[in-house]
């Protein structure tokens, strides 16, 4: 049996992109199944008809109920049989609802060191503004499981990046995405791979070789 994900993704796409080149490229075992959007414009959906993805936009019409816009997702994703839901660049807050149905099989991928610059209104640029205003000298990218509470799920695997004096949102943005493209498939890779376990509340990556 593949180990099925979805990704839901709103614009860009650039994390779903390398999801589906990492697969290919480090045999990852896990099977992109589709891909779900609210957002027709998104670039992504452009990226799923490469790639020969299927996809499924899902709008949030004005004066849709949540509940009904993610029973909608939910009749879609049961086309697909999936194992995990991947929240690559997700624009949208699931309802707990949601995401206890699916407890601790939907990941996010969050562009800083949580539990700092996380929560509410801590997106985008504004992570990556706040950082260099607070004048840190790292940041990263974190792998977290999604639970009610936003961005405090437990914490998969987070990597580094040094913040430099010259840096601007921009290119700090640049420099953790690159980090992002990599972790991200990894951890899914983890998981597909039943190597994820969560222990008293925390998540963590077992290796065989490590005792
Ligand atoms: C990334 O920075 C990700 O960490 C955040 O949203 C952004 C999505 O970028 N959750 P992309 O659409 O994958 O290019």
């Amino acid at each position: 049996m593949p180990f099925n994900i979805a990704v839901f993704a709103s614009g860009r796409g650039s994390n779903f992109e390398a999801i589906i080149k990492e697969k290919y490229k480090k045999n990852y075992i896990y099977n992109v199944s589709v891909l779900i959007t609210e957002n027709p414009q998104a670039k992504a959906i452009n990226i799923a008809k490469e790639h020969k993805i299927p996809f499924e936009v899902i709008e949030k019409k004005e004066g849709m109920k949540r509940i009904d816009h993610e029973n909608e997702i939910s009749k879609a994703l049961s086309k697909y049989n999936v194992e995990l839901i991947v929240l690559a660049g997700y624009m949208r807050i699931l309802s707990s609802e949601f995401v206890n149905k699916w407890k601790f099989k939907i990941i996010n991928i969050h562009p800083s060191l949580l539990p700092a610059f996380g929560g509410k209104g801590m997106f985008l640029q504004n992570i990556h503004k706040s950082v260099i205003s607070r004048g840190c000298k790292v940041s990263g990218c974190t792998v977290h499981y999604v639970t009610e509470d936003i961005d405090n799920g437990p914490i998969i695997e987070q990597k580094v990046v040094k913040v430099l004096p010259n840096d601007t949102p921009e290119s700090l943005e640049k420099r953790i995405l690159k980090k992002e493209h990599i972790v991200l498939p990894y951890v899914i890779n983890e998981i597909a791979n039943n190597r994820v376990k969560i222990i008293n509340g925390l998540a963590y990556i077992i290796k065989d070789d490590i005792q």
